[in-house]
């Protein structure tokens, strides 16, 4: 029997999704697919059937990413799951031309994923473009490097409350970093605690706010999970998010989350490797920090993605490069990008490239997650004009490294 991949039925939503519980070895719990289902338009999930049966998934989140400068559509690439009985036949790589396609035509110059495994994406010209630290920290020996005042102070908010605090926070915070995902109020119930779920004590979400005279300055979304030893208490604490809009609220979000008694074990995901946290630790290797990857990002277009964000101010405001794209080929060719007052134009152009370089590349330089220079340094963009590489690095400069904070 053929395979049909395709836009997935919009009345057999759950039951595609569900699929995806065989090959992430994961429940895909009803109050799950009820969150996803609010933060999705049915018409961007596609699928493959096998006669009836869904044997493969995917999706794509209508949402935009901060970027220097401002903010892009974006399409979140999700759900991304064959059936072991039909892989490597193909599936997923109809799946992605179709989401592909599908954010060319609604003109997001932008798509990006969380990979499980990075070797899966590559081909279809995503790039890295966020480094993540990860902490397997001991809170109590880490300590702060000097005797910051406290100010203001923390509250515990009940679950179901606190959207009118952090959203302020998340905002302000999203503007000062690329990376960041716009979230409506159906995004935020799927990240706040929820008093269905999180409602009463134990092993729940929590969500701490740091406030001072002028309002909410951080916020921290955490869970706690007992444990005992021998030598006592030995609790896990697990940050899921912790944002402040402020040096004071990152500050002060922190020493409360390092400082939850009976906890000996604190572990956080998706930081980024400048995170003022590791600054203002005494002992930052007591931080237990680790690197992996973190948001891949794909140009989809690459006139609206370089014109929809700012540059920096270079030796020379002119580049041009040779663009290699075979997976979007309406990318691929010779352009110049010319910079005025912080602002891009991108055009065609008969002239010698300056660099020549893969989307992957363009992708991974995108947010600022690594510069053009580094990328040469590991044989991928190529220095065709002597000097290139630096006004490259002049023109896409950040003077904070991206961050996404959130998986999807
Ligand atoms: C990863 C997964 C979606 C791939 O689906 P698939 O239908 O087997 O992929 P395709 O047949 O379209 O593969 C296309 C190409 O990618 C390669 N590829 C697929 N999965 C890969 C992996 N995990 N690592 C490296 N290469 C991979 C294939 O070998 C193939 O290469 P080829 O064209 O040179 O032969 C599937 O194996 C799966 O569901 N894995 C578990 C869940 C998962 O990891 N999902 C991704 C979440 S981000």
């Amino acid at each position: 029997m053929s395979i049909d991949i395709r836009v997935c039925p919009p009345e057999r939503f759950a039951e595609m999704l569900k699929t995806a519980e065989v090959a992430f070895s994961e429940d895909v719990p009803d109050d799950l697919v009820e969150r996803v289902r609010k933060v999705s338009e049915p018409e961007r999930f596609v699928c493959a059937l096998d006669g009836d049966r869904f044997v493969a998934t995917g999706g794509v989140f209508s949402v935009g990413l901060s970027v220097p400068g401002g903010e892009l559509p974006a399409g979140g690439v999700t759900w991304v799951t064959v059936l072991p009985s039909h892989r490597r036949r193909g599936l997923m790589s109809g799946m992605m031309r179709l989401m592909i396609d599908d954010c060319h035509r609604r003109d997001e110059p932008l798509a990006m994923l969380w990979a499980a495994e990075g070797a899966i994406y590559q081909r279809f010209g995503f790039g890295l473009a966020t480094v993540c630290v990860n902490l397997d920290a001991e809170p109590k020996a880490v300590g702060f490097a000097r005797e910051w005042p406290r100010e203001g102070s923390c509250r515990l908010l009940p679950a179901g409350e606190g959207l009118d605090l952090v959203t302020p926070v998340y905002e302000v915070a999203r503007a000062q970093r690329s990376g960041f995902l716009s979230r409506t109020p159906n995004w935020w119930a799927g990240i706040l605690p929820t008093p269905e779920k999180d409602g009463k004590g134990g092993e729940v979400r929590r969500l701490a706010v740091y406030e001072t005279e002028r309002g909410p300055e951080a916020y921290a979304i955490y869970k706690t999970k007992a444990e005992w030893n021998p030598r006592g208490p030995a609790c896990l604490l697990t940050v899921e998010e912790a944002i402040g809009c402020t040096p004071r609220g990152t500050r002060e979000i922190w020493r409360y989350l390092l400082d939850v008694d009976l906890v000996r074990t604190l572990k956080m995901w998706r930081l980024p490797y400048d995170h003022p946290l590791i600054a203002l630790a005494a002992e930052p290797r007591r931080l237990g920090m680790t690197v992996s990857d973190g948001l891949w990002l794909r140009i989809v277009d690459v006139t609206a993605a370089l014109e929809g964000r700012t540059y920096g101010s270079s030796g020379s405001d002119r580049l041009t490069f040779d663009l290699r794209d075979d997976y979007c080929p309406w990318n691929a060719g010779r352009w110049v990008l010319e910079v005025s007052e912080g602002r891009g134009r991108v055009a065609r152009t008969e002239e010698a490239a300056d660099l020549a370089l893969d989307a992957n590349d363009l992708a991974s330089m995108f947010l600022g997650g690594f510069t053009a220079t580094a990328l040469a340094a590991a044989g991928r963009v190529v220095e065709l004009r002597p000097g290139a590489l630096a006004v490259a690095d002049g023109l896409f400069p950040t003077a904070t490294k991206p961050w996404c904070p959130q998986e999807f």
